[in-house]
């Protein structure tokens, strides 16, 4: 374990939770998008594709966020 090098104030730490649920939001709602134009009766594949990769992009997205905020000794598991 090692110590967090300058610890986040509690303001900035939900600011950046609020931001990796935004980032979480975004990928379902482009993956949900992915699902609808791969489907048999839609089968608009290269449109598929990029709401594939926009649903991927989010979730790398998310995941910078959150070992940012490991490294800054915050937590996704908000604790009072
Ligand atoms: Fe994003």
């Amino acid at each position: 374990m090692t110590t967090p090098i300058l610890k986040l104030a509690p303001a900035v730490e939900v600011l950046i939770i609020e931001q990796i649920n935004a980032e979480f939001n975004a990928f379902y709602t482009y993956q949900a998008f992915q699902a609808h134009f791969d489907r048999h009766d839609v089968a608009l594949k290269n449109t598929a594709a990029f709401f594939k990769k926009s649903a991927e992009e989010e979730i790398e997205h998310a995941r910078m966020f959150i070992s940012y905020l490991n490294k800054r000794g915050g937590s996704l598991f908000k604790r009072d």
